[in-house]
């Protein structure tokens, strides 16, 4: 390591004068605007949901998502925090994590509706571990999902590192995800997901999902995060 070269005093002298320019300067560099990833799939291809319901679905919910991160990360960074009350700031990082998580769950959503795949041997092997079976992992996930019908939320399939077990957990909005967890597959229950297709019946559409959902995404989510 190369030794230091400016005096002790002059580090600090220098530090301090970092310090007051970060504070007396009202506005911080703006974050990368998030961009939105395309479809993992042809919605013409998907046979259990209709084209018109995910064209929407991604262009209007997840679409909306992340123009609406983008432009709140963006307002938050030119604030005067001095001058900006607390409600403010507690409103644009509320606001922001919902359109942050709304935006990673869409796509891990959107990723288990690609062409149908199985879990790798490694997730399969812990789904038995943490669940007891694949089947009591699915019934406990549907069941979930049925649990939230007529109403809206997110259930999430997640590997917590706390634990270092997979996990069913269960969103009603989008912040609600356990902390230090990574989301390995995820099943939208807001009524955008299924309304146009299947009306009220929501415990139809989670049947359906749960027939054609693909583990393509979640097994390289659960290698990159588990491994
Ligand atoms: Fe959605």
């Amino acid at each position: 390591m190369p030794e230091l070269t400016m005096p002790r005093r002059t580090l600090m002298l220098a530090a301090a004068g970092a310090a007051t320019a970060i504070v007396s300067n009202p506005a911080a560099a703006a974050p990368e605007k998030p961009t939105r990833k395309p479809l993992p799939f042809d919605p013409k291809a998907v046979s259990w949901l209709s084209e018109k319901l995910l064209t929407n679905h991604f262009e209007t919910n997840y679409s909306g998502a992340v123009n609406r991160l983008g432009a709140i990360s963006a307002e938050f960074a030119g604030l005067d925090l001095a001058a900006t009350p607390g409600y403010r700031i507690n409103g644009l990082k509320r606001e922001e994590l919902i359109a942050w998580n709304s935006m990673i769950l869409h796509e891990t959503y959107f990723a288990g509706l690609v062409a149908k795949e199985a879990p790798s041997a490694p997730l399969a092997q812990t789904i038995e571990r943490d669940f007891g079976s694949l089947d009591r992992w699915a019934a406990e996930f549907a069941a979930m999902g049925k649990a939230l019908g007529g109403g809206s939320g997110w259930v999430i399939l997640a590997w917590s590192r706390h634990d270092s077990r997979l996990v069913n957990t269960w969103a009603s909005d989008h912040t609600m995800t356990l902390a230090d967890s990574a989301p390995i597959l995820a099943l939208d229950m807001y009524e955008h997901a299924y309304q146009l297709d299947f009306g009220p019946k929501a415990a139809a559409y989670v049947d359906a999902f749960m027939q054609a959902v693909s583990w393509r995404n979640a097994n390289v989510a659960f290698h990159r995060v588990a491994t």
